[in-house]
């Protein structure tokens, strides 16, 4: 073997892998993507050596150099990968080192990859983090400028699916809002452990290298150095609860989707989709598919996927660093992307999206819809509410057997109900802004939330 073709650890060995088992460990294919936080890593590395006396200014600055242009390679597509590069350190390192000879060979003192790995991922998942954040405030913006637009747009709100009693517009969307706030507000907590730097924990056991891990937190714009080397190197929780977050936001998003296509459905009419956020069909010319909205539906699986790949993964698992530990990445990857561009395109679809307010109050004269305030105004006048409830009940029965309607309805009628005022009940105007509750559909309550959610995007800068 010559040393250009042999693994980084090829010292102790008489005899090449496997190239079965080559291949089954190599992971350069998908962890390539760490390259730009490998380089970073690595340069912060070398000053801590420097600072630890074991690298003097001018190697340290020949490695930040080369350590640059090797990143600058691959970022262009002009690298070139060798069969024995088993995954992107080895390879940065390796070409590093074709470079400068000793002084590229000095780089890895005081590190393994098991350090090195898991600060490049956790960089990379902040950097990702970031992404989804501006995605998450899109989404966020553009369902509190609807829900501004349309406090006072009643339609009918449903439970199972089926009618149940009239709400705003703004406060249905303001729902999702708030679920997604608080999707916001989880990735966020996780941004807090997850800037944390494994760097210097080693294969497991730190080094003998007198390395500050502060100062090399400090210099990868990280808040804090790991507290035990073992963890450092053994856990995956970061990628677990990052991924986690990932799912609930997907499964948040899937449900707005899931609105924004039923909303948009011709036989309901709520909503028109923007042409730019639609899709035609191959063979029937009129159509105007909602694929976005289906395809955001659809995605909250495939990242519950990767939760389920990644939790596999690591229950049982002893502490430590185990090559298992590999299989982390490509599920944070494919979590990460799968949400980006998911949040992206429902943000434009939704941001684009028409309503159409008239459908929404031709809805509301189902008169199903006002049977709840019947009996909660007969409450009000003493009336217990079950008995109220019966009451309600029980007129509903004698007008579908007569096969009428509450409009049929005479005075002397309502006055038998309890409430000679009662045909006035069955407006949606007038019941949505009869829930004055806070957190309610009123038209007060949609705007209070809407300030609220602002305070909140605010706040966070
Ligand atoms: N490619 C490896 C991973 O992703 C890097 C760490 C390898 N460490 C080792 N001891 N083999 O986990």
């Amino acid at each position: 073997m010559t040393d250009r073709d042999a693994p980084l650890w090829s010292g102790r060995f008489s005899t090449p892998p496997a190239p079965e088992a080559e291949a089954l460990g190599r992971s350069v294919a998908f962890d390539v993507r760490l390259a730009p936080q490998d380089v970073e890593v690595s340069i912060a590395h070398a000053r801590s050596l420097e600072d630890a006396g074991l690298l003097t200014a001018d190697e340290a600055a020949r490695l930040e150099k080369a350590l640059r242009e090797v990143g600058d390679e691959i970022a262009a597509g002009t690298f070139e990968f060798q069969p024995a590069d088993e995954d992107v350190h080895s390879a940065i390192e390796r070409a590093v080192t074709d470079r400068l000879g000793d002084v590229g060979a000095k780089l890895h003192a005081g590190r393994s990859r098991n350090d090195l790995v898991m600060t490049d991922l956790r960089l990379w998942l902040l950097a990702a983090h970031r992404r989804i954040e501006d995605g998450l405030v899109r989404m966020l913006r553009a369902l509190v400028e609807h829900a501004r637009s349309h406090a006072e747009t009643v339609m009918p709100g449903t439970t199972h699916g089926r009618l149940a009693q009239p709400v705003t517009l703004g406060h249905h969307l303001l729902a999702h809002a708030w679920a997604l706030a608080r999707d916001l507000d989880r990735l966020h907590g996780w941004r807090g452990r997850a800037s944390v730097s494994p760097l210097g924990a080693g294969a497991l056991a730190t080094s003998t290298l007198n390395l500050d891990p502060t100062r090399t937190a400090e210099r990868l714009g990280l808040e804090d150095r790991f507290a035990n080397s073992i963890d450092a190197v053994g856990d995956r929780d970061v990628v677990q609860e990052f991924v986690a977050d990932a799912t609930i936001c997907a499964t948040h998003l899937s449900r707005l989707a899931a609105d924004v296509a039923r909303f948009s459905d011709e036989a309901l009419g709520w909503a028109v989709l923007d042409e730019a956020y639609s899709t035609g069909s191959s063979m029937m010319p009129h159509k105007r598919n909602p694929d976005v909205a289906e395809l955001a539906r659809a995605k909250a699986g495939r990242v519950l996927g990767d939760l389920v790949a990644i939790s596999t993964v690591l229950h049982g698992l002893p502490l430590g660093y185990h090559r298992d530990l590999q299989e982390d990445k490509e599920a944070a990857f494919d979590a990460a992307d799968t949400l980006e561009v998911t949040l992206a395109a429902l943000a434009g679809c939704v941001e684009t999206l028409t309503f159409d307010p008239e459908a929404m109050r031709t809805a509301t004269l189902a008169e199903g819809l006002y049977t709840t305030d019947l009996a909660e105004a007969l409450v009000k006048q003493g009336v217990p509410f079950r008995e109220a409830h019966r009451r309600v009940g029980e007129l509903l029965r004698r007008l579908e057997a007569e096969g009428i309607t509450f409009n049929a309805l005479s005075p002397d009628d309502w006055t038998d109900l309890g409430l000679p005022d009662g045909a006035a009940l069955l407006d949606a105007d007038r019941a949505v802004r009869a829930r004055a509750t806070p957190g309610g559909p009123s038209p007060q309550s949609v705007l209070q939330q809407a300030d609220a959610l602002e305070r909140l995007l605010a706040a966070r800068g």
